[in-house]
């Protein structure tokens, strides 16, 4: 796992950004796996200005989101692929028709769950798959106690996590209680993980997952077991790290193979 501690979160997006541009210059039909929430968006923000800039394109490439809310209609504004289309689709020049979500307006859950999965794999799986952390150490909605197998699937959000997303909704009653996600093993599959983590009320999980055992009661835990894992934090979210020095110092060692 590489630990990239930046100064801050517009240090965080702008590298996040960079890895993004560098996936996509090297494969311009790459697949993307892709995440909500509000760490992700200085990063969209950042891919935004690029596209418009003439730096970037995503006209050749794929998305996967890795979750939506149950229960919400088409259109809600609080729904993940609203989110995406206001943040990033309308943004750039995706190609709507390659971006996916799982439905979770349907009535038939299960069957689109295994599509999404069926879909993912049409597509040749996740070459580069953003992630954020959940204050309770989730990924995508893989609550604490996902099997570290897990596939997409139906899962139950805890109260913490219903409390934490409550600031996108009117009230904690509005935010709705399952949702469609993507397994701990669908993300272990991608070839490159990004996981971005900012601010104070992240330095628990971060350490949790980077220096503490693997374990399904702490699901990030899991990206201890994968090759490929990229885990850029701000000053904040890194302060509670035992071995900040260390991930310094392999930082600057890594910077100097790079440059030569
Ligand atoms: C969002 C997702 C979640 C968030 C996590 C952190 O698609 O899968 O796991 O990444 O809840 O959310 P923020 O970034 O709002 O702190």
């Amino acid at each position: 796992m590489r630990v990239v501690i930046l100064e801050d979160a517009a240090a965080v997006s702008n590298r996040a950004a960079d890895i993004f541009c560098h996936t996509l210059r090297k494969r311009p039909d790459c697949v993307l796996g892709l995440a909500t929430g509000g760490t992700p968006l200085k990063t969209y923000q950042e891919l935004a200005r690029r596209y418009q800039n003439g730096e970037v394109s995503f006209s050749d490439a794929t998305s996967f989101n890795l979750d939506e809310y149950v229960g919400l209609p088409a259109g809600h504004p609080q729904s993940y692929r609203q989110f995406m289309h206001e943040h990033l689709f309308s943004c750039t020049d995706f190609d709507a028709s390659r971006c996916h979500l799982p439905d979770g307006s349907g009535n038939d859950l299960k069957g689109a769950s295994e599509q999404y999965e069926s879909a993912i794999l049409a597509a040749g799986g996740i070459d580069l798959q953003l992630l954020g952390i959940g204050s309770d150490g989730h990924i995508a909605f893989n609550e604490p106690g996902s099997s570290l197998a897990s596939r997409t699937r139906v899962k139950a959000l805890t109260q913490q996590t219903r409390q934490d997303n409550a600031r996108f909704f009117q009230s904690i009653d509005e935010v709705p209680r399952l949702s469609i996600t993507v397994g701990i093993g669908t993300i272990l599959d991608a070839k490159h993980i990004l996981l971005l983590a900012t601010g104070e009320k992240k330095a628990s999980a971060v350490r949790a997952f980077v220096e503490g055992p693997v374990t399904s009661m702490l699901p990030a835990s899991a990206l201890q077991m994968h090759r490929h894992v990229t885990v850029l934090v701000d000053e904040a979210a890194a302060a509670w790290l035992s071995r900040a020095d260390y991930y310094r110092q392999v930082e600057e060692v890594q910077s100097e193979l790079e440059g030569s």
